[in-house]
């Protein structure tokens, strides 16, 4: 299954596996200061069973062993991210050293066993200070993060092969202000428009910051889902494209065009910051690569309930993962041909996430996670095809490596290729660990 796809993609394609700081480091380890994720599970009812990130997997004690797994299973590369508020946990000018120390470590650590390090700088642990004093939706936030892109760059820039300043914008802005389900769980059109622009701010201006410094092969990464009307109505056609507008090209747009998309600009302009025009420049800088995370579908249903957008997204018949998400891999090609065609043609793609949870079972110390294997080798497959037509697709990456805090789901979902037993912090690699490993084994 994955051994065959992997065969059909060129020896410099790169493969690695996903995680990111807050869901897998443990937040109360090593004077990691607090975040908003910190704050929003303190809060009655808005994470699984209350859980938050104070222990995850452990990583921060554990990571060589977490490495070795990596390494041991054949990948090339690590995309992992910064904790802001691991580095910066009072002050936004008071370096934890603990904090350096714990990176500086990691990097070297996957240097040692060959394995390129792909860094993000913001995978969503905004300091709590920041989030007290208004989050996303303050233009401070933005200029703060630039101040942090310029300690990270200053310390370990040097070892880092790609960097992208910020995961997926619109899980910052529109996940959490829009529809509530991340910190800070805002409900509100207006704080929504902010965070949509400020996040899209904070990334131009850190990538201007790291420009200065001549650091290369930055990026960004979006995730996308894929769209699709639940009947063929012209008000449903409209939702849909609406739908698409705020998820799929708000993002792409302003970076690699410098404006906005119309159909949304319609529902959010009253609410955009004053003056939002001046900052469309620094938002759309040269990038060197693009990258997608994906996982599923929406369909789209008129609903009248939903007084600014008019619309709610439900699933289909299609066979859905743990997380009740529709599989279908075609969303994929079609956001990798609609970025290589419309928005970054002949820039570099590379897939920064692409995975699926399963209940999984531990039995007999084996996990046989059969659907997890299919879901990567139907999705490689979409990709690969699309390799042989010329897209310039370098690299996919699988999340993730180990099962770890899945948000506001907290440890109910599991998407790693290595089981974790949160009780011991044993790992187990699945079926699925081992498909890969056997494939990159014999990839040549
Ligand atoms: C993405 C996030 C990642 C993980 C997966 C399942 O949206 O980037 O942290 O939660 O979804």
């Amino acid at each position: 299954m994955i051994d065959k796809q992997i065969k059909r993609f060129p020896d410099d394609f790169s493969f690695g596996v996903a995680t990111s700081a807050y869901q897998i480091e443990g937040s109360s380890f090593g004077g990691c200061g607090r975040s908003h994720w910190d704050d929003f599970a303190d809060q009655n009812g808005k994470t699984h069973q209350g859980q938050n990130g104070a222990i995850a997997c452990e990583h921060y004690q554990r990571w060589a062993e977490d490495l070795d797994l990596v390494r041991a299973a054949g990948f090339d590369a690590y995309r992992f991210s910064f904790s802001w508020a691991r580095l910066l946990p009072e002050q936004d000018s008071q370096v934890n050293p603990a904090g350096l120390d714990f990176y500086d470590a990691l990097i070297d650590g996957m240097l040692e066993r060959g394995l390129t390090p792909f860094a993000t700088l913001y995978h969503w642990e905004l300091p709590s200070r920041h989030g007290d004093a208004g989050g996303w939706t303050n233009r401070q936030t933005a200029l703060r993060f630039a101040d942090y892109t310029d300690i990270v760059i200053r310390h370990f820039g040097d070892r880092l092969a790609t960097i992208a300043p910020v995961n997926e914008p619109w899980c910052v802005s529109w996940l959490s202000h829009y529809w509530g389900a991340h910190a800070p769980g805002l409900r509100d059109i207006a704080a929504t428009a902010q965070a949509m622009h400020y996040i899209q701010l904070a990334h131009g201006l850190s990538v201007e910051v790291m420009r200065g410094h001549g650091q290369t092969n930055l990026g960004c990464v979006l995730n996308k889902e894929f769209a699709c009307p639940a009947d063929d109505s012209p008000e449903t056609q409209r939702l849909t494209l609406l739908f698409d507008g705020i998820y799929n090209r708000w993002f792409e747009e302003s970076i690699f065009k410098g404006r906005y998309p119309d159909d949304v600009l319609a529902l959010l302009e009253a609410y955009l910051p004053q003056g939002y025009q001046q900052d469309m420049a620094t938002i759309s800088q040269p990038l060197d690569w693009v990258g997608v995370n994906y996982y599923t579908r929406s369909i789209i249903t008129p609903d009248a309930n939903e007084a600014h957008i008019g619309f709610a997204c439900t699933q289909g018949d299609l066979p859905k993962t743990d997380m009740g998400w529709e599989i279908i891999p075609e969303g994929l090609g079609f956001f990798i041909k609609r970025l290589a065609q419309d928005y970054a043609p002949g820039l570099p793609i590379y897939i920064t996430e692409n995975g699926m949870a399963h209940a999984d079972i531990l039995e007999d110390g084996r996990i046989n996670d059969a659907p997890r294997i299919a879901y990567f080798a139907d999705h490689l497959g979409e990709i690969a095809d699309l390799v042989a037509e010329g897209c310039p697709i370098k690299g996919y990456f699988a999340w993730s490596l180990l099962d770890n805090y899945e948000w506001a789901y907290g440890y109910a979902k599991r998407f790693g290729l290595v089981h974790i037993d949160y009780a011991s912090q044993k790992r187990t690699p699945k079926a699925s660990y081992l498909a890969w490993q056997n494939a990159l084994q014999n990839r040549k």
